[in-house]
C-alpha cells in the first residue's frame, strides 16, 4: 500500500567526500552497484544506484578547481556517466557508446555447474574528469547508455552535482540548512515493491502504449514518495531537478489556507539569473533545474506549504510539503542584481541560424521519435560547429520535447515568434518545446572540441531516437 503524502521525511543526500587531492583537483569514486531500499514503507525495492543510494550521493565542486570521478560498474549491465549541464571535455561527456563495461561475473561451469575461474575478470571502471570552469548552479549526473538510458535512470542512476562560487556566496542566499536540493521524479511500483518499467523483451524502447514516456503514480523527491520536510518560518532556496523521465510539472507551493506563496526564481539550469523573477507556478520539462527561494516567514508555525504539480490529477498532484516547525531569525537576501556575467548574445552576432524539426516517424519499421526526420546514428555528424561561433537554432516539435544540448548554455530568443515566457529568463540547457510551437535558441559554441549531443530528454524518447550529433571543431 502507498503511503499517505506528507508522512516520510525528506531524504537529503549525502555529500560525497573526496577521497583525495592531487594539485587542486578533487577526485572521487563512485561504486554503480545494485541494491534494494524501503521506498514504500514494508516492502524492498530493488536499485541501480551510484554508491547504494538514490539519489546518489551529491558532489559539492568549486568553481576553478576540476574534479575526476572514478566510476566503477558493478551492475549487470554496461554503463555511460553524462554530467548533465557540465562543460566537460568529450572524452568524459559520457557519449552514448563510451561504455563502462560490467564485471564479468563468475559463469556457470556449463557441464559440471561449477564456477569457471577463467570468467572471472576484474571490474572496469573509468575516469571522468571534469574541468569545473563553469558558472556555480546545480548539475546533475546521469546514465546516458545508448537505447537504455530510460531504464537505468528509472532504475536509479541519477544523483545531483553541485557547484558553487565565492561571488555566489557572497550575494547573502537562504545557505546550509534552508538551501534543499530536490531531484523530482515520478516512479511505479509493482505490489512486490519493484519498479514497473514497460521494457521490450530483449530489445531497447517500451511496449506501445508507452511510446510518449514512462509516467509512474508515485512522485518522489529525494528518493522518498511525497515525502515533508521540516523547514523554519525563513527564506529557503529551493534548487529543484525534473529527474523524471517524461512527466511534466507545474508547481506552486500553496499554504494550509489556501494561498499561494511567491517563487522567486534566482537561477536556471546554468546558473543565477541577472535579476530575480516572481512566479506564481514554475513549469518544470525533464532535465530542467529552477533554483528558487520560498519565503515560509508569513506561514503559521504549525501549518504546511504544500508543493502541489497543477498537471497532475489525483495522488499525482501532491508533490512534497514544508512543515513551518518554528519562528526564526533570518540574515538572508534576494539581491536585485544577483549576476553580471550572462553572455549578451544577440541575433545579429549569429554566423548561422539552423533549423531543426522534432517529431515522431517511423524508425526500423516501428515507431520513432527523430530529428529532422532521421533516428541517432553513432557514426553519422549531424551538425559540425566552428568553436566559438554564435548560432541560433530554430526548432520546432510536434508534442512537448525538452531539448538539451550538451556543452554550452543558450538563451531562450523566442516562442512561437514572440518574445520567451518568464520561465525561461538566463542560461538554460534544456529548453522545452510545447506542442506545435516554434521556438529559436542562441548560443555560442565553445569550450571544447569534439563530438558532442543534443537529444530530446523525455527519456523515452532519447531511447526511441531524438538524439543526434553535435561535432565542435
Ligand atoms: Cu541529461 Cu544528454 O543528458
Ligand atoms: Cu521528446
Amino acid at each position: 500500500p502507498l503511503p499517505p503524502p506528507f508522512q516520510i521525511p525528506l531524504p537529503l543526500p549525502r555529500t560525497l567526500r573526496p577521497v583525495g587531492t592531487t594539485g587542486g583537483t578533487d577526485h572521487y569514486a563512485i561504486t554503480q552497484r545494485e541494491t534494494t531500499a524501503e521506498i514504500i514503507p514494508g516492502v524492498r525495492t530493488p536499485l541501480w544506484t551510484y554508491d547504494g543510494t538514490f539519489p546518489g550521493p551529491t558532489i559539492e565542486a568549486r568553481r576553478g578547481r576540476p574534479v575526476t570521478v572514478t566510476h566503477r560498474n558493478e551492475l549487470p549491465v554496461p554503463t555511460v556517466v553524462h554530467l548533465h549541464g557540465g562543460r566537460t571535455p568529450a572524452s568524459s561527456d559520457g557519449y552514448p557508446t563510451d561504455l563502462v563495461l560490467p564485471r564479468d561475473r563468475p559463469m556457470e561451469h556449463p557441464h559440471a555447474g561449477m564456477r569457471d575461474p577463467r570468467a572471472v575478470q576484474t571490474v572496469l571502471t573509468r575516469d571522468y574528469t571534469f574541468p569545473t570552469d563553469q558558472r556555480p548552479t546545480m548539475l546533475w549526473y546521469h546514465d546516458h547508455r545508448m537505447d537504455y538510458t530510460a531504464p537505468a535512470i528509472w532504475r536509479g542512476l541519477a544523483g545531483m552535482h553541485v557547484i558553487r562560487d565565492d561571488a555566489e556566496e557572497a550575494l547573502g542566499l537562504p545557505a546550509g540548512p534552508r538551501e534543499l536540493h530536490l531531484m523530482i521524479a515520478d516512479r511505479a511500483f509493482a505490489a512486490d515493491g519493484t519498479l514497473h518499467y514497460p521494457a521490450l523483451r530483449g530489445r531497447p524502447g517500451v511496449q506501445p502504449e508507452y511510446e510518449a514516456g514512462v509516467l509512474g503514480d508515485v512522485i518522489l523527491v529525494n528518493g522518498a514518495p511525497w515525502p515533508v520536510h521540516e523547514v523554519d518560518a525563513a527564506r529557503h532556496r529551493l534548487r529543484l531537478l525534473n529527474a523524471s523521465n517524461a512527466r511534466h510539472y507545474e508547481l506552486e507551493a500553496v499554504t494550509d489556507d489556501g494561498r499561494r506563496l511567491e517563487l522567486v526564481q534566482i537561477g536556471a539550469d546554468q546558473g543565477l539569473l541577472a535579476n530575480p523573477v516572481v512566479h506564481r507556478t514554475l513549469p518544470l520539462a525533464p532535465a530542467e533545474r529552477y533554483d528558487v527561494v520560498v519565503d515560509f516567514s508569513g506561514v503559521r508555525v504549525g501549518s504546511r506549504v504544500r508543493l502541489v504539480n497543477r498537471l497532475g490529477s489525483g495522488r499525482t498532484r501532491a508533490v512534497m510539503a514544508f512543515r513551518v516547525a518554528r519562528r526564526a531569525r533570518d540574515d538572508s537576501r534576494v539581491p536585485r542584481v544577483l549576476a553580471r556575467d550572462i553572455p549578451a548574445w544577440r541575433r545579429s552576432d549569429a554566423v548561422r541560424v539552423r533549423d531543426f524539426s522534432f517529431r515522431a516517424g517511423r524508425m526500423n519499421g516501428g515507431h520513432g521519435w527523430l530529428i529532422d526526420g532521421r533516428p541517432f546514428d553513432p557514426a553519422r555528424t549531424d551538425v559540425t560547429v566552428r568553436m566559438g561561433d554564435v548560432e541560433v537554432w530554430r526548432m520546432v516539435a510536434d508534442v512537448h520535447h525538452p531539448v538539451h544540448l550538451h556543452l554550452v548554455g543558450f538563451k531562450v530568443l523566442s516562442r512561437a515568434g514572440r518574445r520567451p515566457h518568464p520561465h525561461d529568463a538566463g542560461l538554460k540547457d534544456t529548453i522545452s518545446l510545447r506542442p506545435g510551437e516554434a521556438a529559436e535558441i542562441i548560443t555560442r559554441f565553445d569550450g571544447y572540441r569534439g563530438r558532442y549531443l543534443f537529444h530530446c530528454h523525455n527519456a523515452e524518447h532519447e531511447d526511441m531516437g531524438m538524439m543526434a550529433n553535435l561535432e565542435v571543431t
